[in-house]
């Protein structure tokens, strides 16, 4: 496996396996990685002949500053784990490699109808940071295929939407959430959870199976079922953000009724730590 923190030495490796012929996929992270991420390279491993994997914590997508600063970086454990996945090259750029004139000066990608819903609104600038540092790996990588987990489910339809609006020739596959035993998305911030908190955090996905369970058998009065999930979840020491159903397709508002496949969608602190989660429930 090779690693290489320059974008002619990626583009050196890749423009050889193009003239072979080779389909390349790409997985990009922000490093960390846990089992959700190995599932996305073991995903890309199976579908393309050389895989590549990124590593750049991208400080244009964080809105806090803190969160930034304390966002795990283990770059070696990471690309020890990479080398038991068959992972072909991990590309890890530093700032100067990905914003050489700073990032003020950088050209922003903007995906329309994000910033008014979901995370767009408690974060705002995060999704234009997602989308342009999205563009600029697409375009340093240049795969054939693309792999991201649907656990961030409003940034899997952001890039679906990104590569069709300017054509970028990317084939998106997206993956399904990786959870621990009980329940909870794997996730880089849940090491910041204290052990109280972690065993707290599993009543996250267990209010989305409950709800999803009221849908399916019928419940109409969807106020009423997401007021009391949330009460739940603030009993229980969480501050919710939002709690939605959305439809699956195009993250537009679901009314009580509609035959179609639904996303449950939550985001809630648990002591410093925000958490996000979503579930499928299929109405159609
Ligand atoms: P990061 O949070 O490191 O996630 C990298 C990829 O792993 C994303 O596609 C994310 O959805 C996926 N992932 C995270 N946890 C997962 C889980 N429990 N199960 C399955 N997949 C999971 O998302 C980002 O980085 C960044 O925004 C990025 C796309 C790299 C742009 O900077």
């Amino acid at each position: 496996m090779q690693v290489v923190d320059s974008v002619i030495g990626l583009r050196t490796r890749v423009k050889t396996w193009r003239s072979q012929n080779q389909i390349i996929a790409f997985v990009p992270t922000m490093g960390n990685l846990h089992q959700g991420h190995l599932s996305l390279v073991q995903k890309a491993r199976e579908l393309a002949d050389k895989v590549v994997v990124s590593i750049f914590v991208n400080p244009l997508q964080f809105n806090d500053k803190s969160d930034l600063t304390n966002y795990p970086r283990t770059l070696q454990e990471d690309i020890h784990l990479l080398t038991e996945l068959d992972c072909d090259l991990v590309f890890t750029p530093d700032d100067t490699v990905m914003y050489p004139q700073g990032m003020s000066l950088q050209t922003s990608v903007h995906v329309p109808g994000m910033d008014d819903k979901l995370c767009g609104l408690g974060r705002p600038g995060h999704f234009d940071g997602v989308a342009t540092v999205v563009t600029k790996l697409f375009n340093m990588v240049q795969p054939d295929i693309a792999v991201f987990g649907e656990k961030d489910y409003q940034q899997l339809l952001l890039i679906r939407q990104l590569v069709h609006d300017l054509n970028i020739p990317v084939d998106i596959v997206g993956a399904p959430t990786h959870r621990e035993s009980s329940g909870l998305a794997m996730s880089s911030r849940n090491n910041r959870l204290s052990d109280e908190e972690r065993t707290q955090a599993a009543l996250l996905h267990q209010q989305l199976q409950a709800i999803k369970a009221a849908l399916e058998n019928g419940e109409t009065d969807l106020d009423a079922l997401l007021n009391s999930a949330q009460t739940q979840l603030q009993e229980n020491g969480f501050e919710p953000e939002y709690l939605e159903l959305r439809k699956a397709q195009d993250l537009m508002l679901y009314q009580a009724g509609e035959k179609t496949a639904v996303r449950i969608l939550i985001a809630a602190r648990l002591g410093s730590v925000r958490l996000i989660d979503n579930i499928l429930c299929d109405l159609a």
